[in-house]
């Protein structure tokens, strides 16, 4: 709003400016024309100019009356734009956001809609998870089945990702599966710029978090905010059914293979293979992520709370996890989308093994 009053006036101060520049010179011009030959009878450095009596009077009072109306314009213009220049480049930022997340919503819209079908897999334009039709072969027998293979919400991905994970993911795609590698780097269509809009656009469809830290002012990306509680209650009844009804023995097992349609919330469809397909292999076999059985966990982490720490954060781009782990930063981050007591309650399932 500031920037756009402050534009205005920018220029129709301009518009003044080249009128009054524009109506001097004409003026100039015409005098100068009358003028031609007039020093032949008397050089213009001859002439008698006015007298003391007229300098001294109101031409005086009149000049010294402009130099403080462009006092006045200085003293309170440049204040002026000092108050509204941060509002105007704010402004402009938020211009150029919304400019850049106009631009990733229409790589991400569906086909029909001349997009490059982001919407189309992963649940419409708000991401909330959906499938994806794809072939898989077993390889064992070579055998081909026509499959839908869960494609995982992208509206918590900055819960789980940081931004170079989620370009890494773009840019390479999953290959084993329907997403295709997207960046030119990876064998897709996208150049850098496109994918950067990309990444702007499911920015701004996050779900917004609660309990945002002080000083963090984004609902959509702060650091210490954590899925709202209404969403993790749901998680918790659906995980509490699936015991209740047999399908899985305990409150972890069932948080592990969470039956969301959108996969977002499961550790499964990266550690159990065919999970993502409705045909799960053995359970934390290792799939995309790794082989989590054989007590494997338990020598790759001292003790309980250094792999909770894990899985709150994730696996960083060589950074050290556990004993002798290097991360990849693939391995997502869960501590802003389940409580601490559902991940207390996952790692004692896989731990069990
Ligand atoms: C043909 C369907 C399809 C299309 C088109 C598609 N994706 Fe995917 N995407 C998937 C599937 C399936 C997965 C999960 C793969 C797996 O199981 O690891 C996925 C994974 C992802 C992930 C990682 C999510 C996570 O938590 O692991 C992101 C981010 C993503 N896609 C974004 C996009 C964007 C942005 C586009 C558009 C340029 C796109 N996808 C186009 C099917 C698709
Ligand atoms: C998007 C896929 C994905 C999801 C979802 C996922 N993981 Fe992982 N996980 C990985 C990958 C990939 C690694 C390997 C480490 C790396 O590459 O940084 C890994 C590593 C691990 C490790 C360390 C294994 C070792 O021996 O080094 C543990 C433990 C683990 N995951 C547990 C979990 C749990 C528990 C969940 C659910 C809360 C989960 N993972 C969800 C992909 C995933």
């Amino acid at each position: 709003m500031f920037a756009l009053a402050t534009t205005s006036i920018a220029w129709l101060i301009t518009a003044i400016v080249l009128v009054g520049w524009i109506v001097y010179a004409a003026l100039n011009m015409r005098s100068a024309r009358a003028e031609i030959g007039s020093e032949i009878e008397l050089a213009a450095n001859r002439k008698p100019y006015l007298d003391d009596e007229e300098l001294e009077g109101k031409r005086l009072e009149l000049v010294q009356v402009l130099g403080v109306l462009m006092l006045i314009v200085i003293v309170i213009g440049l204040p002026a734009y000092w108050i509204f220049e941060p509002a105007r480049m704010a402004g402009a930022e938020r211009a150029q956001e919304e400019l850049f997340v106009d631009w990733g919503s229409s790589l991400f819209a569906s086909t029909e809609d001349g997009g490059f079908n982001c919407a189309g897999c992963h649940g419409g334009m708000n991401g909330v998870g959906g499938v994806a039709p794809f072939n898989v072969t077993d390889p064992l027998t070579g055998e081909v089945s026509a499959v839908n293979w869960i494609a995982p919400a992208v509206n918590t991905i900055f819960y789980r990702f940081d931004e170079s994970e989620v370009r890494f993911i773009l840019v390479y795609g999953r290959p084993f599966s329907p997403m295709s590698p997207w960046g030119l780097e990876g064998g897709g269509p996208m150049n850098f710029q496109q994918i950067d809009t990309l990444i702007t656009y499911m920015r701004s469809i996050q779900i917004p978090r609660e309990n945002c830290g002080p000083g963090e002012e984004d609902p959509l990306t702060c650091p210490t905010g954590h899925l709202p509680a209404s969403i993790q209650g749901d998680i918790d009844t659906l995980a509490r059914q699936a015991v209740a009804d047999g399908t899985y023995a305990s409150y972890g097992e069932a948080l592990y293979n969470l039956d969301l349609a959108s996969g977002a919330y499961s550790c499964a469809r990266c550690h159990t293979q065919g999970w993502s397909w409705g045909e799960p292999g053995v359970a934390g076999q290792g799939a995309f992520g790794w082989n989590l059985t054989g007590g494997s966990t338990n020598s790759t982490f001292a003790n309980e709370s250094d792999m909770i720490n894990f899985i709150k954060q994730g696996s960083q781009f060589g950074a050290r996890y556990g004993i002798q782990g290097q991360g990849s930063g693939r391995m997502p981050g869960f501590g802003n989308m389940l409580t601490d007591q559902q991940i207390q309650a996952i790692v004692e399932y896989v731990r069990s093994l």
